[in-house]
């Protein structure tokens, strides 16, 4: 059977193999990972550790696993602390992870500007290891590149860098999507990664893997992060025909992801014509509708995607290279006329806490201000 994801617009993780890259798998190694045996997964962690110009990598089932084990990998004996973004992922999307294995203590930071921490963000909220005993200190910084489709500008990782390389702070990335950050300024991944002590990679995503993510670092922190890997339950024995299909995702698609963020692009400029208020500025594959400003019900935006035969959900409308113009049309059709519906009978979400957006703080004025000036930073 074939999946059709040409008119999924849920997420980017609905994309799907290829038929090439299901055949592909027929062919791969069937040595044991574990042992470090296999030979297509040795490539792959080489290829794609190389591409982010990192000494080791290691190939993970998931994007949570690889950001949970190398976040444990950096923190050593409690109390101590991770400071990060409150939309982070690591933070309020991986089942409280990071309390029950790295037991650490949560800074989660909303963003002065809105859209990525700052410097100044981080160093208000710091908590140092000077001695006083109520306190546990942040040891590392996790930064989500891109959160929410939004880009973080090279110019503040690169003051970040240097902060907390002077003041011995481990620095991570969950780039589960910095390939899209890449694709978008041109900036290479290595430019990228080379600001972090340790970057995860996800192949699943918008490259259109099924499965896996690739956790690069130095070797040393790389062989630690295996034993924490293995204690998970992540250890995968004959898994050539995942990092085969992995490799393909990377080599094939990685060039089709500018394409998607032109379509979200004219998708968000479309939203603005038809008076329907954005949270975030579109930078790459994601469109954010601001849920404050359009108050579509649920049910209704579903009936209209099914009526149109587009599948979407929530606020966020996501693109990736296995969409067609045609399906991005169709949900036009749906998102107006859910939009026209909310106008009349506007939805208020009950009971659900909104902790995955954008900051309150944070005015429709002060974002566009601060994306012109981005877009000119990062190109
Ligand atoms: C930014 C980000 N990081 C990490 C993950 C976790 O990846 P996985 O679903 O492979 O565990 C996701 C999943 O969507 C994500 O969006």
């Amino acid at each position: 059977m074939v999946y059709e994801t040409f008119n999924e617009f849920r997420s980017d993780t609905f994309t799907v193999p290829s038929k090439e890259m299901l055949e592909s798998a027929t062919q791969c190694s069937v040595g044991d990972s574990v042992y470090k045996e296999d030979a297509d997964t040795l490539e792959l962690e080489e290829y794609v550790s190389h591409l982010a110009g990192k000494k080791a990598g290691l190939f993970c089932c998931s994007g949570t696993m690889s950001n949970q084990i190398a976040l444990r990998t950096h923190l050593f004996q409690p109390p101590h602390r991770i400071l990060c973004d409150y939309r982070s992922h690591v933070f309020s999307h991986e089942a409280g992870g990071l309390a029950t294995l790295s037991q650490a203590m949560v800074t989660p930071v909303i963003p002065s500007n809105g859209l990525y921490l700052t410097l100044d963000d981080i160093v208000e909220n710091f908590i140092p290891d000077d001695g006083d005993i109520h306190m546990a200190p942040t040891k590392v910084i996790s930064l989500e590149n891109t959160l929410s489709g939004i880009i973080f500008p090279v110019e503040e990782l690169e003051r970040i860098s240097h902060w907390c390389h002077k003041n011995g702070i481990k620095l991570h990335c969950d780039g589960a999507r910095l390939w899209n950050a890449a694709a978008e300024t041109g900036v290479s991944l290595g430019d990228y990664c080379k600001f972090f002590d340790s970057v995860s990679l996800c192949l699943s995503k918008s490259l259109g893997a099924p499965i896996g993510s690739v956790l690069v670092g130095s070797r040393q922190f790389i062989e630690k992060a295996n034993h924490f890997k293995k204690q998970n339950g992540g250890g995968l024995r004959q898994c050539g025909m995942l990092s085969r299909m992995g490799l393909i995702a990377v080599k094939e698609n990685y060039s089709k992801l500018a394409e998607t963020h032109k379509w979200a692009k004219d998708f968000g400029h479309w939203c603005g014509q038809n008076g329907i208020a954005l949270e975030v500025p579109v930078m790459t594959n994601f469109v954010f509708l601001d849920p404050k400003k359009v108050k579509l019900n649920p049910t209704v935006f579903h009936d209209c995607s099914k009526k149109f035969n587009v599948k979407a959900m929530g606020d966020r409308i996501a693109f990736h290279f296995q969409n067609t113009p045609e399906a991005i049309e169709n949900l036009k059709k749906a998102l107006l006329e859910a939009y026209k519906d909310s106008l009349v009978n506007p939805y208020t979400y009950k009971g659900v806490p909104r902790l995955y957006r954008a900051s309150s703080s944070s005015s429709e004025s002060t974002m566009v201000a601060d994306h012109e000036k981005l877009s000119t930073k990062v190109l």
